[in-house]
């Protein structure tokens, strides 16, 4: 699959039908939303962990020399916290647009975090068949690569720093962002 996938997730997703939708951001869409919203809750989803997997050419790196960022990645009995966002469909064209390099869309039921219920969404996953996917790497192999990454968004270090203090604000572990962070931050002079 190309790893540009706007055209890719008009296609298959076509949401104008719809009053509002909620989006599900479990990486850079928790810290930095450069988006109009109606309304935004913590929320998690099930069966799905964070994997620093996927490629960024044009966020956090470049295509000669890509960055490293989020996906998700299938686990049985895993849970991903995140913020939910609810907006309506014409901020998809700024979405996917952000989220070209791999990303496509795909519904998932959501849950609240810190109230009942649940309801449908979006999330933006990477899967292991984009031309910019990654894969597994040790936490410390994935800390330089980081380390020494940037791109037209900033240093790639910046991006997993906001992450991990953004899910420290929402009093959640995530051992596989915080052992990077903490490669990282050894790495730093
Ligand atoms: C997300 O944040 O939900 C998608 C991945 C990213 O843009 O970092």
């Amino acid at each position: 699959m190309s790893h540009n996938t706007i055209s890719l997730n008009k296609q298959r997703q076509p949401l104008d039908h719809l009053d509002s939708v909620w989006l599900f951001g479990y990486g850079s869409l928790i810290y930095k939303t450069d988006f109009d919203y109606l309304d935004a809750k913590p929320a998690c989803i099930y069966g799905w962990q964070r994997r620093f997997w996927q490629g960024s050419h044009d966020h956090r790196g470049t295509p000669e020399a890509p960055g490293r960022v989020l996906t998700l990645i299938e686990e049985p009995g895993a849970r991903c916290v995140g913020m939910a966002y609810q907006v309506t469909p014409d901020t998809f064209e700024h979405l996917d647009h952000r989220e070209k390099n791999g990303y496509l869309r795909v519904f998932t039921p959501l849950h609240w975090l810190h109230e009942p219920g649940e309801t449908g969404g979006v999330v933006y996953l990477a899967s292991p068949d984009n031309e910019a996917y990654l894969g597994p790497a040790s936490d410390a192999e994935i800390a330089a690569h980081i380390a020494k990454s940037r791109g037209p968004s900033g240093p790639n270090s910046e991006y997993l720093l906001k992450l991990a203090q953004a899910l420290r604000d929402m009093n959640e572990q995530d051992e596989h962002v915080f052992a990077i962070e903490r490669q990282l931050l050894a790495l730093s002079p």
